[in-house]
């Protein structure tokens, strides 16, 4: 989603706000641009193409300055174009890159228009441009707090004046901004991994601040104007994606990765313990009665399996909600409970306003499972565990969705324990089978010849049904998002159970069934839903445990997964659904890592 670069210095920027922005890509986005300050005046330069291709225009343009902005952005308000792509100007006078949407930009947009301002964009971000400018009395930081006044919404904001050549100010709420400190030079951007190599002192904005940068000076005022200081804080980010190596895209990467992912999110547990969840853990996992698990996409199906996990070994009840959902429903709260927030990113706009809604109703106990570390759900949550997933670059999760599943039976684990409902032989053998799981992956990762084989004929279909039960539900949910996502197949889950109250109608021999099938107590309930299915001549492709004896036949297709993995099958035959998204989405030709409409991190609601 969209991505922001600032920066004011004395030398010239364009190599370092390009560079930013080629980082911010794997965000996703449909156009990006850049202003500078150059010669007295304001110049950009925008594309509707790749970062690449705008670099190359602004080498032959010559486009260079000491104070700029930049941006990446992802459409919300107006199609991707020339004229929709940031920075947007105001009277020639007034740079800005905004990430996030402003929910009364049609009323601001009336009063400005009437006050004489053209529209040359269908933005709500050029409404931002046009009010600054608007409130402009020769201090840019004094007018961007005025402007924000005005805003209803979410926004990440960083705007330059061609009256003030040195400064850059910028404005958070609701969508991630940080300040990183330089010497005789500062920065802003959307994350610390855009500027990483520049300076590694980052600031993380609060909701509300605004800060003006100079060449010397770094000041941040709280949303009431008052004077902060908020800690500057040595961040060594990761400067992107690793080289693809012998791989065909980062989600092919990402997918092979997994054993040396869920090895590093589980290095140094050699026990047991609340305190892999923080210092604080052990009291807070003593008072809390019920879980609230909120998060989006992949990471709420991820919610969805811990739920199974945690109400079977642990007995403490669990609710999942959709993040977008919960914020706004009326729900009845539990100040016992305690509020799990999933995410990869840590930035997700829906997860971190439930988050804030959930406290707001008095619930103060908060634990995040997060690949980022230095993300707002890493730092808003009393309790954080930290997968070890490294960058996960291709929007559809995989690595990321199968490090959160090893740090929520981690969970699982230290939450029966704190209830006294886990004894030592348990505890010894789940930890085996967690230390076992990089080995039981790189199984079902060899897999992939067989899948390559399915993927070519399953390439044909447009649709898809995916069938699970208990525990690898979620799993078949998360495989026909997978689906869905990357080949554009309209894939749809079902617990297999309910295919009878409805689904069934759609099943003939046009509608491949993709059967989850593992070695456990509903095997022979699912068998007899398989039977449903062929006898309405549908075709089934089965992902079976060695041990459950199904065999390949007409109209059934049975790749054969390792033995039942107990408890931990869910990550196993998780890997084997990403491999047939993956290559049916390859045999389709579509664009693996950065599918149509989609963004990585989505910052806006
Ligand atoms: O960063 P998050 O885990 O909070 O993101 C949530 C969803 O946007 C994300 O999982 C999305 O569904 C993925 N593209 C799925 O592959």
């Amino acid at each position: 989603m969209c991505g922001i670069v600032g920066a004011v210095a004395q030398r010239n920027i364009t190599p370092i706000l390009i560079e930013g922005l080629k980082r911010l890509e794997y965000r996703g986005y449909d156009s990006c641009g850049i202003a500078l300050h150059t010669n007295g005046q304001l110049q950009r330069s925008r594309s509707t193409a790749r970062v690449a291709e705008l670099e190359k225009q602004i080498e032959q343009s010559g486009l260079c300055g000491f104070t700029g902005i930049a941006h990446t952005r992802w459409a919300t308000h107006g199609a991707p174009s020339t004229d929709n792509a940031h920075p947007h100007f105001s009277r020639e006078r007034i740079a800005l890159v905004h990430n996030g949407i402003i929910e009364n930009h049609e009323e601001l947009r009336a009063e400005l228009s009437a006050l004489g301002y053209v529209f040359t964009s269908q933005t709500d971000t050029e409404v931002i441009a046009h009010l600054v400018d608007h409130l402009y009395h020769g201090d840019l930081f004094d007018t961007l707090q005025q402007a924000v006044k005005r805003l209803h919404g979410a926004y990440a904001i960083a705007v330059f004046c061609r009256d003030e050549p040195h400064r850059v100010v910028g404005a958070r709420q609701g969508s991630p901004l940080i300040v990183g400190v330089g010497q005789g030079e500062n920065f802003l951007a959307s994350d610390a991994m855009a500027i990483a190599g520049i300076t590694d002192q980052i600031i993380y904005l609060e909701e509300g601040d605004v800060v003006d940068l100079q060449l010397q000076r770094c000041w941040i005022v709280d949303a009431d104007g008052r004077p902060v200081q908020r800690e500057v804080r040595t961040v060594h980010a990761h400067t992107g994606a690793a080289d693809l190596g012998p791989y065909r895209h980062y989600m092919q990467k990402e997918i092979f990765e997994q054993p040396r992912a869920i090895g590093d999110t589980l290095e140094g547990v050699t026990g047991i313990m609340p305190e892999l969840f923080g210092d604080q853990a052990y009291g807070v996992f003593q008072k809390i009665d019920s879980l609230l698990i909120l998060a989006c996409g992949t990471s709420y199906y991820a919610g969805l399996t811990a739920k199974y996990w945690i109400e079977s070994i642990a007995k403490i009840p669990v609710q999942v909600e959709v993040a977008s959902e919960y914020r706004y429903r009326d729900s009845v709260p539990n100040p016992s409970t305690l509020v799990v927030t999933i995410s990869q990113s840590g930035e997700t706009a829906d997860t971190l306003a439930a988050l804030k809604h959930a406290r707001s109703l008095g619930m103060h106990h908060t634990l995040t499972i997060c690949n980022v570390a230095t993300s707002a759900m890493a730092r808003e949550c009393e309790l954080a565990y930290i997968t070890r997933a490294g960058v996960e670059v291709g929007v559809a999760s995989t690595k990321a969705f199968t490090t959160q599943l090893a740090a929520l039976f981690l969970l699982t684990l230290a939450l029966a324990q704190s209830k006294g409902r886990l004894n030592v032989e348990q505890e010894a053998s789940h930890l085996k089978a967690m230390r076992h799981l990089p080995v039981a992956i790189s199984a079902v990762l060899a897999l992939e010849p067989q899948i390559i084989a399915w993927s070519e004929d399953f390439a044909k279909y447009e649709n898809a049904l995916f069938l699970g039960r208990g525990m690898h539900y979620p799993i078949a949910l998360e495989g026909a998002l997978k689906l869905k996502e990357i080949s554009y197949i309209h894939a749809e889950a079902y617990p297999a159970g309910e295919l009878k109250h409805g689904p069934l109608a759609l099943v003939t021999k046009e509608m491949p069934v993709v059967t989850v099938a593992p070695k456990d107590g509903l095997l022979e309930k699912l068998k007899s839903n398989m039977q449903e299915v062929r006898a309405r001549g549908g075709e089934l492709y089965v992902f079976a445990d060695a041990d459950t004896h199904i065999s390949s036949g007409e109209g059934i297709h049975v790749i054969r997964l390792p033995e039942n993995y107990g408890q931990l099958s869910p990550i196993l035959h998780t890997v084997a659904l990403q491999l047939l998204a993956y290559h049916t989405a390859l045999a389709r030709g579509t664009d693996v890592d950065k599918p149509r409409n989609l963004a990585k991190s989505v910052t806006v609601e």
